[in-house]
C-alpha cells in the first residue's frame, strides 16, 4: 500500500463534497458571510458546526490509521497509541453522526474540509502528532467546550453529555500528541522545532484574523434553537481549563491568545 495518500483518495460516497478550507472560506465570502466561522444567527448554524466536527472525527480516525501504517519503524507503544486513537475516533464519528440525526441532519449535508487530512502530508510522525493531536485536537477542545456551554443554555442534556464524553477523550489525545512529539524528537532540537512550527501553522490558520477570545470576553449573539433564542459566543473561544487538562502550558495558551490579538491589529 502507498504511504501519504492524497485527500482525493479518501473513501467517500459520490454525493460527499470534499474541499480545501480556503475554498470553504471563499464560498462564505461569496455569499456575503464572514470568511471564517459561521455565526450563531446563520441558518443551520448548529447543524453546520456539528457536521464539521463529525467529518473531522472521521478524518481523525482515518489519519490515526494512516500514521500507524505510514511509520512501521516507529516505537511499538506509539503504534499502540495510534491504534487506540482509531478506536476512539470511530466511536466519536458514530456519536456525532447520531447527534446530526438528532438535529435532523446527516453526514454529507454540508461540504467537508480537507484540513485535517492535509496534516498527514508530512513524512515525520512527530509533525503529524504535533499538527493533528496538538494543533487540531487542541482546537477541538475549544470547540467542544463551547458547545457544552451552549447545550447547557439550551437545556439539552443529550448534546451536553455526548460532547462532554468526547471531550474527555480528546484531552487524552492532545496529551498523547505532546508525549510523542517530545519522545520522537528527543536529542534533536531541529526536529522538535519543525514539529512545533508545523503545529503553529495550524494554530495560526484557526486564529481567524484575531477573531478568537477568552470565554469571558466573547461577544454574545442570539441563536435560534427551535423557535427559542439563547445567547451564544460570536467568537471561537479558547478553553483554558480543558487545554490545561490536556497538558498545554500557560505560556502556550497565552501565545494562542497573543497571536489572535496580534493579527487583530492588522
Ligand atoms: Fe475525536
Ligand atoms: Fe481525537
Amino acid at each position: 500500500m502507498e504511504r501519504m495518500i492524497a485527500v482525493d483518495r479518501l473513501a467517500r460516497p459520490d454525493n460527499h463534497i470534499l474541499v480545501p478550507l480556503d475554498r470553504m472560506f471563499q464560498a462564505r465570502v461569496d455569499q456575503g458571510f464572514s470568511p471564517t466561522a459561521a455565526m450563531p444567527h446563520e441558518e443551520d448554524f448548529l447543524k453546520g458546526r456539528l457536521h464539521g466536527i463529525a467529518v473531522g472525527e472521521m478524518q481523525a480516525m482515518e489519519a490515526a490509521g494512516r500514521t500507524l501504517f505510514d511509520f512501521p519503524d516507529a516505537p511499538w507503544e506509539f503504534q499502540l497509541d495510534m491504534a487506540r486513537q482509531v478506536w476512539d475516533e470511530s466511536r466519536h464519528t458514530e456519536i456525532f453522526a447520531k447527534l446530526l440525526e438528532y438535529l435532523g441532519s446527516y453526514i454529507g449535508e454540508f461540504p467537508e474540509s480537507e484540513v485535517l487530512w492535509s496534516c498527514t502530508q508530512v513524512d515525520d510522525p512527530a509533525c503529524r502528532v504535533a499538527g493533528i493531536n496538538r494543533g487540531l485536537e487542541g482546537l477541538a477542545c475549544d470547540v467542544f467546550e463551547q458547545i457544552i456551554r451552549l447545550a447547557q443554555r439550551m437545556g439539552d442534556e443529550v448534546i451536553e453529555r455526548a460532547v462532554d464524553y468526547v471531550l474527555a477523550d480528546e484531552i487524552t489525545h492532545v496529551r498523547m500528541g505532546s508525549k510523542w512529539m517530545r519522545k520522537l524528537t528527543e536529542g534533536d532540537p531541529e526536529r522538535l522545532k519543525r514539529a512545533l512550527d508545523f503545529q503553529e501553522n495550524i494554530d495560526n490558520l484557526f486564529n481567524f484574523q484575531g477573531g478568537r477570545t477568552t470565554q469571558a470576553d466573547a461577544p454574545q449573539a442570539p441563536l435560534d434553537v427551535g423557535g427559542r433564542e439563547v445567547d451564544f459566543d460570536a467568537t471561537l473561544t479558547i478553553a483554558r481549563e480543558a487545554r490545561l487538562l490536556a497538558g498545554f502550558t500557560d505560556e502556550e495558551i497565552e501565545r494562542l491568545l497573543r497571536s489572535a490579538a496580534r493579527s487583530a491589529a492588522y
